[in-house]
Formats: C-alpha cells, structure tokens, sequence
C-alpha cells in the first residue's frame, strides 16, 4: 500500500479482538516512534507498553471518567502510555518565548509515527486523552518531572468504522494564493 494508503486506511478503533499482539509487531510500532523528529531532537518521550494485567488495571481504574469514559478500552489487548519529560531546558525556554508546548508536539508526533506504523502492520489503534492522569502515574511509577501526554489502544480490529468528514483541501489552497 502506499503510503497515503495507509495514511487513509487509519481509523479510531474501539472494538477489538481478544488475541494478543505479537511482540515484534509492537516493537515495530516503537521503533517508528523513534524515528520521529523532536524539538531540539531532544527524543523527550517514552512509551510504556501496557497487557494483560497492568492494562486491565488501567482500564479499569484510569478510565471511566465522565464525559468521556472510555469503557470500551477494557477489550483493548494493549495500551501504550505515552510520556514525555516536562523539565528539559531549551523547551521550557523556548516553549515560554514562543507560548507553544514542545513537548507535547513532540509526543503527538512520535505518537502518530507509532499509529501510521501499526496501520501498516494492520492493527488498529485510537488515541486517549481523557483519562485519570494521577492514577495512571501512581499506578505506573511515572515520576513528576515527566506529562503523560496520551495513552494509546493497539490490538486486531473488530469493526470497521464508516466514513467520515476531513477538512475540505481549499483551506490549503487559501493558503497558497
Ligand atoms: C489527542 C487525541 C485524543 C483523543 N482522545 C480520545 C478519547 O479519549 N476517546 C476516544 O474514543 N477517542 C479519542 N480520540 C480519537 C478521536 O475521536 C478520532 O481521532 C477522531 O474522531 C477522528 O476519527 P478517526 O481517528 O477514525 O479518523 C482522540 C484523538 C486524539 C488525536
């Protein structure tokens, strides 16, 4: 598949299958996040890969919260935490002269590195970020100096969502003229 193929066979997914995922295959998934551009290729992110247990645990006392509850996270065979490191210099100076949060561009993208690549291996995936942060820091030891920028499901995929709407190309076009 090409790779704007990939790009559009990507889907949030929120019904899976109850086997596991292959090792290798999450391992390439974060090999591609690793391969992510950073600011100041400062690599301030860490991914820390969830199963059976510890990701029962966290579906069922990191999630749940209203508006968005996300109780289907429970089928989910992997979810993969996605933190970044708060205190790292040249972000926190220049994320205060600029007003933008380094950090949190650097983890969207190492994140979308590892989705696309589990796209490709054809897995299904859909980001989270409405979750009890506090609890999934004490429940996995993450330190205060480091965000929990996102978690992210990973597993087969048990449904295949229908279309929906993307931002039309002229708001590019506009741009151009
Ligand atoms: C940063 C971020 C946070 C998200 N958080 C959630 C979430 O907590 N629960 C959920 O079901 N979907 C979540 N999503 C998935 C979006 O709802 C989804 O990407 C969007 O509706 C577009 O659908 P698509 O991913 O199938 O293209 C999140 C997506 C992103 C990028």
């Amino acid at each position: 598949m090409t790779f704007l193929g990939i790009v559009k066979s990507r889907r949030s997914i929120r019904r899976y299958k109850p086997g596991p995922v292959p090792r290798e295959l999450v391992e390439k998934c974060l090999e591609a996040a690793r391969y992510s551009p950073s600011a100041c290729n400062t690599q301030c992110f860490r991914f820390i890969i969830a199963e059976k247990a510890m990701k029962d645990r966290l579906a069922s006392e990191c999630l749940g919260e209203i508006p968005v509850p996300n109780r289907w996270v429970a089928q989910a065979p992997v979810i993969a935490v996605l933190a970044v490191r708060k205190n790292i210099v040249t972000h926190a100076v220049g994320g205060n002269i600029k007003g933008t949060r380094y950090d949190l561009l650097d983890a969207g993208i190492a994140g979308e590195h590892f989705v696309l690549q589990a796209a490709e291996l054809g897995l299904g995936t859909c980001w989270l970020g409405w979750f009890r942060k506090g609890r999934v820091r004490k429940l996995l030891g993450i330190p205060g100096n480091w965000d929990i920028a996102a978690m992210i499901t990973l597993g087969y995929a048990d449904e295949e969502p229908g279309e929906i709407a993307r931002n039309p190309m002229d708001v590019i076009r506009e741009y151009r003229e």
